[in-house]
């Protein structure tokens, strides 16, 4: 007998379609599998086997051979032991093979026959529906409500093995989906309203929430920088559609808890440790390509806090996905590509006794410069934002009024945010030169200021574009005209502190 199932592979973040043939027929019993399997799919073919006997089904002991097509690429095991149960149990006549056809399937089963979450559902569905938009998918509980999300019409459940047998043998009604409370709730977002004084580090913030762009934080150790960039997210907009289906495919294909409903709306933060590998930072190893870190943070926020202790290759690593906004991945056997769109902040001591400034530093010269060579290199340029935030005073900690709270903040972020969009232009930190002459025309006195920077070599070319994109973020948020003015201008300036004055880079 011969059986066919419709099931799906996960490559990166996409999910490719797979069928699974299956043959049952005379000769030595044996089990072969063909078309490209991995040894992840010799792990599933033992769990299949055990799950099945333990549920009391029985086993064909004749000859089983299964083909996983298309034949061009390798089939990772991963989400196929149901498909290939199901498969068999089709072609060895203990389910009649037409009542398969409505149905695709995605699981992994335990060895009692129980299902369980499978990474990737939510691409792998969506793979199955594009190819062939009438098929239902069968998944795990867990995997529902992912699934739901790219599927408008029915999903349905496999809670075991058994169970499954008696919908599609005996009729059986399907069983209910879950209550959504099985998921995880979200933690609470730490409040920028925690944050005492600070004044310069709290604007930068929203000026990098509001016109996307990168933030350096550097300065003593204690002063608050990570207690800073944790606040970032909060004041970032709920995710659009788009990239919350986006994200939502990332940090299934990761594996990483979904909230309720499957969607992420809320942006995302990353903050790998700088002993993260560089697989683990941009993804990729094995066939599977897993996503990392950067694309984990997709819609979101990467925070690298002590940034100075990355590695150097990953560092450059993540230039390419910071350019354009995806991860790409090449392997012999797949390629993959995934999204990475981010929000990068960085945190740093601006040297190695974390003093920096002059006589707040004991270090020598040749070892603040050393320190200093680690952290400089094309990443650096990125951020438009860097920010010396120093030691809040005993009066300002001791201060017990709470500061503006996130959610205030927010508003003026949204509003700001949407005043660039109708501009018809993308985020303020990615205006181009020409961009800047339209939308951030400098008013008579901004003009004064930048030409006298200029002037004194303070300002580069590439340093004035930065200014300017930051000084539209800046008048922005405060409701401002289409003029540059010389507030902003002065405010961005102070947002870019310069390396050789406080230690700090520029
Ligand atoms: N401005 C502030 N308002 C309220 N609490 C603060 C402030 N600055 C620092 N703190 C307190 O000090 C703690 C340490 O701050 P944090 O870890 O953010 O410093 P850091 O600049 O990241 O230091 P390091 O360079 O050592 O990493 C915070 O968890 C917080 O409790
Ligand atoms: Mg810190
Ligand atoms: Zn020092």
């Amino acid at each position: 007998m011969l059986a066919s199932v419709r099931s799906a592979n996960l490559v990166g973040t996409t999910g490719r379609c797979v069928t699974i043939e299956v043959h049952v027929g005379d000769g030595l019993p044996g089990f072969t599998m063909v078309g490209l399997p991995d040894e992840t799919c010799r792990e599933a073919r033992d769990r299949v086997r055990a799950a099945i006997l333990t549920c009391g089904l029985p086993w064909p002991n004749r000859r089983i051979t299964v083909n996983f097509a298309p034949a061009g690429f390798r089939k990772s095991g991963i989400g196929l032991d149901l498909p290939l149960a199901v498969g068999i149990l089709a072609a060895s006549d203990t389910i009649p093979v037409d009542r398969l056809q409505p149905y695709c399937f995605i699981g992994e089963l335990g060895l009692d026959g129980a299902l369980r979450r499978v990474p990737g559902a939510a691409p792998m569905v969506a793979a199955i529906r594009h190819e062939s938009p009438g098929l239902v998918p069968v998944v795990p509980v867990e995997n529902v409500s992912e699934a739901r999300v790219v599927v408008e019409g029915r999903v349905e459940v496999a809670t075991t093995l058994l169970d499954l047998v008696s919908v599609l043998r005996d009729g059986t009604p399907w069983p209910d989906a879950p209550p959504e409370a099985v998921l995880a709730p979200l933690a609470a977002e730490p409040d920028l309203s925690e944050v005492r004084g600070q004044p310069l580090a709290r604007e930068a913030l929203e000026v990098a929430a509001a016109g996307h762009h990168h933030l350096l934080l550097s300065g003593p150790p204690g002063a608050g920088k990570t207690m800073l960039a944790q606040r970032l997210p909060g004041l970032l907009p709920r995710l659009d559609d788009h990239t919350a289906i986006e994200a939502m495919m990332v940090q299934s294909a990761a594996g990483v808890a979904l909230p309720p409903g499957g969607l992420v709306r809320r942006p995302p933060w990353r903050a790998p440790h700088h002993t993260a590998s560089l697989i683990a930072m941009v993804g990729g190893g094995s066939s599977a390509l897993k996503p990392g870190e950067v694309s984990l943070a997709h819609g979101g926020t990467l925070f690298l806090d002590e940034l100075g202790e990355f590695p150097p290759v990953v560092l450059d690593a993540l230039r390419q996905p910071l350019e354009e906004g995806v991860v790409r991945v090449s392997r012999a056997r797949a390629n993959a590509e995934m999204p990475a769109r981010v929000l990068l902040i960085g945190a740093t001591n601006p040297c190695p006794c974390g003093g920096g400034r002059p006589g707040e530093c004991s270090c020598s010269e040749t070892a603040k410069a050393k320190y200093l060579r680690r952290l400089s290199g094309p990443l650096l340029d990125r951020f438009d934002l860097r920010v010396w935030v120093g030691r809040p005073s005993p009066e300002q900690l001791l201060d017990d009024r709470p500061g503006e709270p996130s959610a205030v903040v927010r508003e003026r972020v949204i509003a700001a945010r949407e005043r660039a969009t109708s501009r018809g232009h993308g985020p303020n930190s990615t205006l181009s030169g020409a961009a800047l002459d339209e939308v951030a025309p400098l008013s008579a006195g901004a003009l004064v200021i930048v030409r006298n920077e200029l002037d004194r070599g303070r300002l580069s070319g590439r340093g004035l574009h930065r200014v300017r994109r930051v000084a539209r973020t800046i008048a922005d948020l405060r409701g401002g005209g289409e003029m540059i003015g010389a507030d902003e201008i002065l405010m961005a300036l102070q947002m870019r502190v310069d390396l050789a004055s406080t230690g700090v880079i520029a």
